[in-house]
């Protein structure tokens, strides 16, 4: 099993409800791919009782970064934990995105905290991977205050879009509508064809119902997607089953076959 101890470097508030944690790097783990997941013991007491689940948000050669955001008993208590604390944590764990290079554009849809991921691929993905301008980021959240991150997309070069619920910034209404009016935006205007297979790829993150409509869009212009998706979480490594969800070939697991799966995998 991969426990370790982890050293808080820095908890810091970005948001007023988002929080960056750093902590230094588990010296055995080579190799940590964005999308995977750190599980984490918040506290020393039973409460809370269960580990909780946070996907890297950045990777370097000392650190890893967590974005969370807080929303119950867990979070709120991580987010009181100061610089030169101890956390008992596991992993990486599960499987990351698969970042293909070879896609001329590619499209990553935050939703809430769901950009947290997103962010360790974009920097997986910089140039020349993908030239520039040639990465979007669609974030949608509740209000202006829970986006976050968008400056620091636009620094690796992408086109940021935004929406929020109440339209207190960007786009009012969803964060797809934005993504379909870009895809429609980049198909021949002659034609009305997709620039051909392999053109561009979608990589998400965020609320089920946000994938859904993501995998719609993308499903009827033949984009390939890959989404991570997140499920309530007992042991985190394959035992309880906690996590199944249903895919074309059975049930599977988002603690270990996840949580990054191809969207045409899922039964929706
Ligand atoms: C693979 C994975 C990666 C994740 N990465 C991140 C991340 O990078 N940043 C981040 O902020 N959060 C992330 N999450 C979600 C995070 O784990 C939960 O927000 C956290 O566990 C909540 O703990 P809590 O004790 O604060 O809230 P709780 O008291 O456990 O719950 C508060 C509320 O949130 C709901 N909730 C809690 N967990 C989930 C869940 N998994 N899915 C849907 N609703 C939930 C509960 O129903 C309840 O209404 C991830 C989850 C998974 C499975
Ligand atoms: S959380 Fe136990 S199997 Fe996934």
């Amino acid at each position: 099993m991969k426990q370790f101890k982890a050293k808080i470097i820095s908890n810091r508030k970005i948001a007023p409800e988002h929080y960056i944690l750093s902590f230094k790097r588990p010296e055995k783990e080579r190799r940590i791919e964005p999308g995977q997941f750190f599980y984490v013991k918040i506290s020393d007491s039973y409460r809370p009782l269960l580990r909780k689940p946070f996907s890297v948000h950045k990777i370097s050669g000392y650190s890893i970064e967590i974005l969370y955001k807080t929303i119950g008993e867990g979070t709120r208590a991580l987010s009181k934990r100061k610089k030169g604390d101890i956390l008992d944590m596991m992993g990486p764990l599960g499987k990351g995105f698969d970042a293909v290079r070879r896609h001329k554009k590619v499209m990553l849809v935050g939703g809430g905290h769901g950009v947290a991921p997103l962010y360790a691929l974009a920097k997986q993905l910089e140039y020349p991977a993908v030239p520039a301008g040639r990465l979007s980021i669609f974030i949608g959240a509740r209000t202006k205050d829970h986006i976050v991150c968008d400056k620091k997309f636009r620094r690796l070069g992408a086109r940021v879009y935004i929406a929020t619920d109440d339209g207190t910034r960007g786009h009012k209404g969803f964060v797809t509508d934005l993504l379909t009016r870009k895809i429609l935006g980049s198909r021949d205007k002659d034609t009305g064809e997709g620039r051909g297979k392999g053109h561009t790829a979608i990589y998400a993150c965020g609320p089920k119902e946000m994938l859904k409509s993501v995998w719609k869009v993308a499903r009827r212009y033949g984009i390939p997607c890959q989404f991570s998706l997140e499920e309530y979480m007992a042991c985190g490594i394959g035992t309880c089953l906690g996590c199944a969800v249903k895919t074309q070939s059975g049930y599977k697991l988002v603690c270990k076959d996840g949580p990054v799966f191809d969207a045409k995998e899922i039964v929706w």
